[in-house]
């Protein structure tokens, strides 16, 4: 699309713009003029990202809509300020490289890497207050808004803490930049963790997947394509994304582009409305409609497809490729009662899209031991549901969206490496969501390169049909 048609969809557009609409979710602030503070501050510092950059992530997106990309975005629920260090950042970025080695050998395509991280740090609650010992408290809302600590004093929503955020977020940022061009993410080493992890007695059932992604890998260096010779052995592309739900903080860090002249959010590459913000008149679709960002947007049970024609409209007016991921997240067992209408709404208006999928939030349970927890073998199974949708639509699964961490945590039940009910109280430590640990979520990388891997072995045979 030209610049021009891009600023006709803008024109009408002011960064304030959403503060004239209906908000959810967000916290009253007390202190006005502590709150007016903190948001000149913020409008004062440079933004996260460059606005190159989200364009980049937005054309690779494109690929991803057209089935010639694979998108895997994961991370925490929830980042906290007292899980912030180099170790848990390096660790949850050493499982998303292998993920994305696993199923970039699972698709045999380029697999986009997006964490949750750098960022993530407000959240929407299903209840406004919460009840413990009988006290009733304001809910937390992510380490952004308010304090974890179950307190009168730490549940007042401090503006303050968006400088934390944002300074936790600038050093994560940096920290994952250097990751992914100094040498860590060298595909070579990230195969060696892959080998590690089917080293162990309980990952038997992959070792021929990380065979044959080893044998990939001698060829090529016995062809003389190697780190040396070839950069993208050595580097990667990662981005970083979170829900764009504090708005006070987004607008204090969008920007105009001096490249386009359009507005850019400058808080991460790609960000997301989530399923309890998404209403077509409501103050967080009004502020994403107007920036260059990709835009993650959440469908759940409640979507309708009247909405989500007029939410795509909003969203992504001129129908650009990479511009609009739909993430689903219906739980186990209810993908074929939504997804079909959806699909079919997005076809019916010819809208270019990237299908996503979020097998986590709508698999939330109580486990019998009291901790809210998501099993295994259903974040698998909606996946499965997932790519079947697809498959009987003759559609495009795009990509996946998990909650996990590169600890060793017992939050989700089941895996190789079983986590039991009992289990859980062992390292629970997730600020919101239960999270996949390190070999779950690998695990669960395998079980999906096995999917698309067999879709691609279905598809093989009817284009050869074809052919000949
Ligand atoms: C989330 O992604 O953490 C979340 C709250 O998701 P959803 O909006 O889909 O419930
Ligand atoms: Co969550």
């Amino acid at each position: 699309m030209t610049q021009q048609t891009r600023k006709t969809a803008t024109q009408d557009w002011d960064r304030a713009g959403w503060r004239a609409y209906p908000r959810v979710q967000m916290p009253d602030y007390t202190d006005p003029a502590a709150l007016a503070g903190v948001e000149s501050q913020l409008r004062r510092y440079p933004p996260l990202v460059f606005a190159g950059e989200a364009r980049r992530l937005r054309a690779q997106l494109a690929d991803a809509a057209a089935g010639r990309a694979f998108l895997l975005q994961g991370g925490d629920c929830a980042e906290s300020f007292s899980e912030f260090s180099a170790d848990n950042l390096r660790d949850t970025f050493k499982v998303l490289l292998q993920m994305a080695v696993v199923l970039t050998w699972g698709a045999q395509l380029p697999v986009i890497k997006v964490g949750r991280m750098a960022g993530q740090f407000a959240k929407p609650r299903s209840a406004p207050t919460e009840v413990m010992d009988g006290v009733e408290l304001p809910s937390y809302r992510g380490d952004i808004i308010n304090g974890f600590d179950f307190t009168p004093e730490a549940r007042i929503p401090d503006p303050t803490r968006m400088l934390a955020a944002y300074t936790q977020a600038a050093a994560s940022l940096n920290l994952l930049r250097a990751f992914s061009t100094g040498g860590f993410a060298d595909m070579h080493r990230v195969q060696s963790w892959i080998a590690d992890f089917v080293g162990g007695p309980e990952a038997a059932r992959y070792r021929d997947i990380a065979g044959r992604i080893g044998d990939a890998m001698a060829f090529m260096q016995a062809a003389g394509v190697n780190s040396d010779t070839a950069h993208q052995l050595s580097k990667v592309d990662f981005y970083t994304s979170h829900e764009a739900l504090l708005l006070e903080y987004e607008e204090a860090l969008a920007r105009i582009d001096s490249t386009t002249g359009l507005p850019v959010a400058g808080s991460g590459h790609m960000i997301w409305i989530g399923d309890r913000t998404r209403q077509p008149d409501g103050a967080h679709v009004e502020f994403c409609r107007g920036v260059q960002n990709p835009i993650g947007l959440k469908c759940g049970p409640t979507t309708t497809t009247d909405d989500l024609k007029v939410l795509m409209a909003k969203l992504n007016p001129a129908n650009e490729a990479g511009r609009l991921t739909l993430i689903a997240r219906f739980g186990a067992g209810k993908v074929s009662d939504h997804l079909p209408r959806l699909i079919r709404a997005v076809q019916d208006e010819g809208a270019n899209v990237v299908w996503s999928c979020d097998p986590m939030h709508g698999n939330v349970i109580k486990s019998s031991t009291g901790y809210k927890t998501r099993a295994f073998d259903s974040i698998l199974r909606e996946v499965r549901e997932f790519f079947g949708v697809h498959k009987a639509e003759g559609t495009i699964p795009g990509g996946v969206h998990f909650e996990m961490t590169g600890k060793d945590v017992t939050e989700c039940t089941g895996g190789v490496r079983a986590v039991t009910d009992e289990d859980l109280s062992d390292r629970y430590h997730t600020a919101c969501d239960p999270r996949l640990n390190a070999s779950q979520s690998l695990e669960l990388a395998f079980l999906v390169a096995e999917e698309l891997r067999a879709r691609r072995e279905d598809a093989a045979p009817v284009r050869t049909a074809a052919n000949i």
